[in-house]
């Protein structure tokens, strides 16, 4: 009976919870637009609030989800992948990690510069990593988070795609190893 060698149930839980926050995350950002004004601006307070928190908590996964991976490696490509296709698989998902990063870090850069100080869930208070400024380089950084947030969209839906192809068309054990042990009837 063949079995797939999978990613470690922590690695699952970090890539699945912290694929829901991100679609959420992304959802929130799109709507600031309709929020700012008209007949939805009552719920521009939670939106917005939404965003920073769901933001912030992402930040923790992530440091956590990088730490994990430096310790726990993922298991080895299904052999029917090439060397060639393996290192885009392998440089996919590197580009998905900087441009979490890239995510967090502006998104937290440009909070602390406009509003200082964040407070966690409105009670545990983060310091502000840099001092306030309106000027040049909030623009910089918020035009970085913006522009890497369709990136990431971009990057999200070829990652999706891959992943689908790797399971419907080329039947191998891609998707399975990052899906809960009972998805794998094999096993
Ligand atoms: C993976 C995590 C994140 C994603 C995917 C994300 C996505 C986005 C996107 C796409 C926008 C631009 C929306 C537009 O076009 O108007 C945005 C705006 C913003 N984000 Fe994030 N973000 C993330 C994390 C964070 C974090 C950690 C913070 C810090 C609290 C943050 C604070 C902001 C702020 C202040 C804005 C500007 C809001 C405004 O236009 O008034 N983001 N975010
Ligand atoms: C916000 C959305 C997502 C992000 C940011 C993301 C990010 C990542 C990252 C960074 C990895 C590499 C894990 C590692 O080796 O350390 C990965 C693996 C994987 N992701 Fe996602 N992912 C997302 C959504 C999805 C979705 C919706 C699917 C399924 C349709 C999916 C399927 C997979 C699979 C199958 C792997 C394992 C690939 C392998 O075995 O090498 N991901 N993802």
């Amino acid at each position: 009976m063949k079995s797939v060698q999978g990613y470690t149930a922590v690695a699952k839980l970090l890539h699945w919870a912290m694929a829901v926050l991100i679609f959420i995350e992304l959802f929130l950002a799109y709507s600031f637009g309709s929020v700012r004004h008209g007949v939805l601006e009552q719920y521009a307070g939670i939106v917005y609030w939404l965003h920073f928190n769901i933001g912030y908590t992402i930040l923790i996964l992530l440091v956590l989800r990088i730490l994990w991976r430096f310790f726990h490696k993922p298991p080895a490509l299904p052999s029917d992948i090439n060397q060639k296709e393996a290192r885009f698989v392998n440089s996919g998902h590197k580009i998905l990690y900087l441009l979490m990063f890239v995510m967090v870090t502006t998104g937290m850069l440009r909070y602390n510069m406009y509003l200082g100080d964040f407070k966690y869930l409105n009670f545990i208070n983060i310091p502000a990593v840099v001092g306030n400024n309106q000027g040049y380089a909030y623009i910089i950084v918020a035009t970085i988070h913006n522009m890497t947030g369709a990136l990431l969209v971009a990057t999200i839906a070829a990652h999706v795609a891959m992943a689908i192809r790797h399971h419907v068309i080329d039947k191998n054990d891609i998707l399975l190893r990052m899906l809960p042990k009972h998805c794998n009837k094999n096993k």
